[in-house]
């Protein structure tokens, strides 16, 4: 094979590793009061490493009064007392380091919780130090009762809360217990430099930057365009300073670091990401997640469901790698805690573990810096709630306002929050089918799903054939070989709808990517110039790999990976 055209940018460590995330919240529960904790994180190194993983990257483990279940935070420097404290943090620190895996903290900076000190001070009066910490306004109104502007939150109605000690409104774009920070006052971009040197200065190798492109808000916050939800995002999404205040960040502490960033964003845009990514000079983030990959089977949001569409699915791993090629490092992710679980989707729970399977391998074998997410690697699925009680995000009851409007049934409701909210992949992690699953010894703080009999980590390690045993091959594989990481990407059969294929090259290696999206049969066909027979089978889901000339006829949601030396 010719040399391929890859280019290269530099190799570094995080373009190799895989990420695992925890929600602390739904993970493992080690002291017996129904909620996971940082003790019941350190119990599980082990596995976790096991799974072929070098780094974790923990969901907000701060104190928070749990609005937005830690994504509200009361304190920077300290750990949620329901998690632990901070000898365990530093405990689990250590466990990681001692294991070869680095620690990525949850950096969320975009707003606080109203229990933070710096809101409780700026509550007091309008000339508090910390008042300018946030973002104020008067009201509007012949009497100022009405709200500074209508932009709406993303989580719970209004945008605008008033409070009467100081007779001004606050913004918050999530829900009301996290108030928008000032990030124009140079005061808080000092805290947040303090916050990343305070973890960095412990050990912590990086940080997931929550909705970082949130920061910088239009001057004047003027009005949104009338959309029912998150009315205003025009107007603060990738606003006017976010990126000279990332440079900041960057040069006066990241830089200093050998750490890891890797930002978040809603609606981002290869072109945007270009911005913060691109390697050089201007470089003020190592990478960024993007979401559209997720959109394949929804309109807009993870509540509307349309079926799924392969072609919109690979379209959009095709602008990413072409936009990304050369110049800047991309994110892999299938799952997290705001979407529902990937198999139920974009797989099938009649071929749940060969979908499983053959949806990491698809996924994983791209490039970019792999992310997987607690309990995707057994195949969990969604959830199946009865009654709107047993639910817990403050969207999905938001959602149920905005559905009532639109005259949908509660039954109806309920069915969409089961296939759309984020709560399906909150569920605790199944252990083994044990009482309560091996997450508890009580009852846990959330609802687990009955299907722990069958789906948990136990029977998956006692199964050769199992979901997590294939994560472990395919990862294992992606560390040995280079192409899988560093190699260009090449699609062949884009109008396909059933079947996703792409080589890899690198330096005279090939790899080939089969992966079918349906249980019906496709006659795959090799591309020109490749010989099946002259490569090795590396990886596949089912153990009868025959060919049929230079090409088969595929199983349900099979997947073939070939190396071609
Ligand atoms: C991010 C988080 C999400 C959180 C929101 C507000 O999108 O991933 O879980 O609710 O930011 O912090
Ligand atoms: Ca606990």
């Amino acid at each position: 094979y010719e040399k391929s055209e890859v280019f290269f940018m530099q190799k570094t460590w995080y373009k190799e590793k895989v990420v695992y995330q925890v929600w602390p919240r739904s993970f493992c529960d080690g002291n017996g009061d129904g909620i996971g904790d940082l003790e019941g994180i350190y119990s599980k190194l082990d596995y976790i490493k096991s799974i072929g993983v070098d780094a974790i990257w923990f969901s907000p483990l701060f104190k928070s009064p749990n609005a937005d279940y830690g994504y509200d935070i009361a304190d920077y420097m300290d750990i949620n007392p329901e998690y632990g404290d901070m000898d365990t943090f530093k405990k689990v620190l250590a466990g990681c380091h001692e294991r070869g895996m680095r620690v990525f903290m949850d950096l969320v900076v975009n707003h606080t919780s109203t229990e933070h000190k710096w809101f409780k001070e700026a509550c007091k009066s309008v000339d508090n130090p910390y008042h300018d910490y946030y973002i104020w306004r008067k009201g509007k109104g012949k009497n100022g009762k009405k709200p500074p502007n209508n932009w709406l939150s993303t989580f719970e109605g209004g945008a605008w809360e008033y409070v009467e000690s100081v007779d001004e409104y606050y913004l918050h774009v999530f829900t009301k217990g996290q108030p928008d920070l000032n990030m124009d006052n140079p005061k808080v971009r000092e805290e947040v430099k303090n916050i990343m040197k305070f973890w960095l200065d412990m050990g912590v190798d990086g940080f997931r930057e929550d909705v970082i492109t949130y920061i910088s808000k239009r001057e004047g916050l003027p009005n949104a365009i009338p959309i029912p939800v998150a009315a205003g995002m025009e107007h603060y999404n990738c606003g006017p300073h976010l990126y000279e205040y990332l440079k900041e960040f960057h040069d006066d502490v990241l830089s200093k670091y050998d750490c890891f960033t890797v930002g978040e964003g809603p609606l981002i845009t290869p072109e945007k990401v270009l911005r913060f990514v691109t390697e050089g000079d201007t470089q003020v983030l190592k990478t960024m997640f993007s979401f559209d990959h997720l959109e394949a089977d929804c309109f807009m949001t993870d509540w509307i469901k349309i079926p799924f569409n392969l072609k919109k699915m690979k379209k959009c791993y095709q602008k990413w790698y072409d936009a990304m090629n050369g110049k800047g490092w991309h994110t892999l992710y299938l799952e997290n805690h705001d979407h529902p679980r990937i198999v139920d989707r974009y797989g099938s729970l009649k071929y749940r573990v060969e979908s499983a399977k053959m949806l990491a391998t698809m996924c994983y074998l791209q490039r970019g810096t792999i992310f997987i997410y607690q309990g995707q690697e057994i195949g969990m699925t969604n959830i199946e709630l009865k009654s709107i009680d047993e639910f817990k995000d403050m969207i999905t009851f938001n959602n149920q306002i905005l559905f009532k409007k639109l005259h949908i049934s509660d039954e109806k409701f309920i069915k969409m929050a089961n296939r759309g909210s984020r709560e399906n992949s909150r569920t605790p992690v199944q252990w083994n089918d044990g009482p309560y699953a091996g997450f508890s010894t009580v009852e846990p703080w959330f609802n687990l799903n009955p299907n722990y009999k069958e789906i948990n980590v136990a029977a998956a390690e006692a199964d050769e054939n199992s979901i997590l045993n294939y994560y472990r091959k395919l990862l294992k594989f992606r560390k040995e070989n280079e192409v899988a990481i560093y190699g260009d990407f090449k699609q062949y059969y884009k109008n396909s709808k059933e079947l996703f294929v792409y080589e890899r090259n690198l330096d005279g290696v090939k790899l080939l990517v089969v992966a079918s999206f349906t249980e019906n049969a496709v006659d795959f066909k090799a591309p020109d110039g490749i010989d099946l027979s002259k490569g090795e089978l590396v990886l596949t889901n089912y153990n009868d790999s025959a060919l049929n000339g230079n090409g088969f006829k595929t199983k349900p949601y099979e997947t073939r990976v070939y190396l071609f030396k």
